[in-house]
C-alpha cells in the first residue's frame, strides 16, 4: 500500500467506531485528532488570559479526567490543581439533585480560579458549584468546559471557554460516562439509544 493510501485509510479508521465498541457506540462525534487540536487551542486562550497570575485549577470529578490531563500539559504557567466531587444523585434521572462528594482543599482566596468541567448540560452542576467557590472569595473565576450542550440548558449560565458546542445527543468517551463506563474511549462518541433504553432510562443526562 502506498504511503498516501495508508494515510487515507488511517484517517478513515479514526472517524469510525473501533469494532470493539460498535454495538454500544453509534458513531464518532469528535475524533481524537479534533480533540487534541481544540484542547491545545483552548489552553492557548487560557494561558493568555491567566499569564502573570497565581492560578488555581478546580476540576470537577470524574468526567474531566482526560480533558484536564490534556489541557494542563499545554499550560505553560505555574498552577495548582484541586478537585471537587459533585454528582447528580441517581445519575441518568431528571431529579437534578446534586451531592458533593469531595470539597476543595486548596486556598483560593484572592486567587484566579479556572473551573474545569467536561460538559455543560442543564447547567445545574455549575450553578451549584460556582456560588460555593465564590463564597471563598477568589479574585476571579473563569469556567472552561470541553462540551457545551445549549439545547438542554435550564439554568442561565455559560462557560468562558468552550471546546465544542454539540447538539442534544447522548455522548460518551474522553472522560464522559454512561453508568460509569466508556470514560476510556479516546474519542467522543454517540451512545446507541438501546444502551440507555435497556437500562430503563428514557432521557439520560447528559
Ligand atoms: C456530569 C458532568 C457535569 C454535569 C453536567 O456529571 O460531568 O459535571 O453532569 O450536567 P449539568 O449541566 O446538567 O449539571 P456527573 O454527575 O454525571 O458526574 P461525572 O462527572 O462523575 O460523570
Amino acid at each position: 500500500m502506498s504511503p498516501m493510501r495508508a494515510r487515507l485509510k488511517n484517517a478513515k479508521l479514526k472517524t469510525s467506531v473501533p469494532p470493539r465498541w460498535r454495538k454500544e457506540v453509534e458513531r464518532v462525534l469528535i475524533t481524537e485528532a479534533q480533540l487534541a487540536r481544540r484542547v491545545k487551542t483552548l489552553a492557548g486562550e487560557v494561558e493568555k488570559d491567566f499569564r502573570g497570575r497565581e492560578m488555581v485549577i478546580v476540576s470537577l470529578l470524574s468526567g474531566t479526567v482526560m480533558f484536564l490531563a490534556d489541557l494542563i500539559r499545554h499550560l505553560d504557567l505555574p498552577l495548582r490543581l484541586d478537585f471537587m466531587g459533585v454528582s447528580s444523585y441517581g445519575s441518568g434521572t431528571e431529579s437534578g439533585e446534586l451531592v458533593f462528594t469531595k470539597e476543595l482543599r486548596l486556598e483560593v482566596h484572592g486567587r484566579d480560579v479556572l473551573l474545569v468541567d467536561d460538559i455543560l448540560d442543564t447547567g445545574k452542576t455549575m450553578s451549584r458549584v460556582l456560588p460555593k467557590i465564590r463564597a471563598l472569595k477568589p479574585r476571579r473565576i473563569k469556567t472552561c468546559v470541553l462540551l457545551d450542550k445549549p439545547a438542554r440548558r435550564v439554568e442561565k449560565i455559560h462557560a468562558d471557554y468552550v471546546g465544542f458546542a454539540i447538539p442534544d445527543l447522548f455522548v460518551v468517551g474522553y472522560g464522559l460516562d454512561f453508568a460509569e463506563r466508556y470514560r476510556n474511549l479516546p474519542f467522543v462518541g454517540v451512545l446507541h439509544p438501546h444502551i440507555y433504553q435497556e437500562s430503563g432510562k428514557t432521557k439520560p443526562a447528559p
